[in-house]
């Protein structure tokens, strides 16, 4: 078990900056996860811990052990891909035990070791199987048991569910996270689907074109994000942006159309400030025209199945709310939108920076039972 520093990285390829500056302290037997879109530097990342890529600048210690020039298998790291990279023409047991085998461990010990591994991820039974004959989720369960073998002291996953349905991917999931709370090794999980991300991390990495947005816990990303782009990466549907000004006397966002919504504490706002204001759509709900924050149109009702999804029209601005009613509504009409002071979050418009406002989303705020009153 180790843990991971990742000091003042940067790496090029030729001429291009790829990454740069990235900094984060991993800690021993956490799980964490790298979030972010395609392109934005997820798999360097990783590959850079592993040492299969070469840092151009800035240091990595593993164990307190700077690693910039061990070679990958020095470093003790088994990395688990999306791909699996099985061995077709060996068995199950081959494929696990493999490693085992190169570093010379004799056939007995070998034997139990492997099978032990295969029953702690529901394999025990197709140990004579070769990849060919198995299933999506059984091929990455192969290759976790390949890694889990090694007793790596840092487990590194490159978005090793991408390939498997939503249900398997779900089903993997868990079990993920059940191994890891068993042998609690350092873990770094990379993938580019916010609610693995979520359900997986005990911290969790936004990464945004080869640097960090933010680092916290789930909870943390999703109650505080500290950018519009964090905020339109987090939750789904995605935040709510509306622009406006601040108008610093009234303590509030003055809107396109004129219309004042009040921010929580509001102490300190810098009067004149262009800036974005986020709602989540499952922080706002439909009420009657005019006894909301302000009144919007219905462009189409999705139906959800838990839930509706309305999406809504303010201003040229679309605008999304959720809600268990099963509003009874055409496109066309035109509903009030409600929300608690304290579920608003604020943005500067040209940096994209979270602004606090003192207060921030609270407790009570939260509270649907409260909230339907707060209007
Ligand atoms: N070997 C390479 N040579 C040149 N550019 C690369 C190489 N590997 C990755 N890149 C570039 O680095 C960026 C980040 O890639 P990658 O780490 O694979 O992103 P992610 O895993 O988040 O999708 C991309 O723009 C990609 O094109
Ligand atoms: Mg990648």
């Amino acid at each position: 078990m180790a843990e991971i520093n990742i000091r003042a990285v940067t790496k090029t390829f030729g001429k291009t900056t790829i990454m740069e500056g990235v900094t984060l302290d991993i800690r021993n037997g956490e799980f964490v996860v790298i979030l972010g879109p395609s392109g934005c530097g997820k798999s360097t990342l990783l590959r850079l811990i592993a040492g299969l890529e070469e840092i151009t600048a800035g240091e990595i210690a593993i164990g307190g052990e700077v690693v910039n020039r061990l070679e990958p298998r020095e470093r003790g790291c088994a990395m688990v891909f999306q791909n699996y990279a099985l061995y077709p023409h060996m068995t199950v047991a081959e494929n696990i035990g493999y490693a085992l085998k190169v570093a010379g461990v004799p056939r007995a010990e070998r034997t139990a070791r492997v099978a032990e591994t295969a029953k702690s991820v529901g394999l025990g039974d197709l140990l004579d199987r070769k990849p060919g004959q198995l299933s999506g989720g059984q091929r990455q369960r192969v290759a976790m048991a390949r890694a889990i073998i090694r007793s790596p002291r840092v487990f590194l996953f490159d978005e090793p569910l991408s390939n498997l349905d939503a249900k398997l991917r779900v089903q993997m999931r868990h079990e993920i996270r059940r191994i890891h709370n068993q042998i609690k090794a350092t873990s770094v999980f990379v993938t580019h689907d916010q609610h693995e991300g979520m359900t997986l991390a005990d911290r969790l990495v936004v990464m945004n074109r080869g640097s960090i947005e933010q680092v916290g816990t789930p909870s943390e990303i999703y109650d505080r994000p500290a950018s519009t782009y964090v905020a339109g990466f987090i939750g789904s549907p995605a935040m709510n942006l509306l622009p406006g000004q601040l108008v610093a006397a009234r303590r509030g966002v003055m809107l396109e159309d004129g219309t004042l919504l009040p921010l929580p504490g509001g102490e300190g706002l810098r009067d004149g400030l262009m800036v974005q204001v986020g709602i989540r759509p499952e922080h706002a709900r439909m009420v009657s025209p005019g006894r909301g924050r302000f009144d919007a149109r219905i462009d189409m009702i999705e139906e959800l199945g838990a839930a509706r999804l309305c999406n809504l029209v303010f201003e040229d601005i679309p605008f999304s709310l959720l809600t268990d009613a099963r509003p009874a509504l055409a496109p066309g009409a035109v509903v009030g939108v409600g929300f608690g002071p304290g579920q608003t979050h604020l943005f500067d418009a040209g940096t994209g920076a979270r602004i606090e406002t003192g207060a921030g989303v609270s407790q009570t705020d939260r509270n649907p039972a409260r909230l339907r009153g707060a209007v």
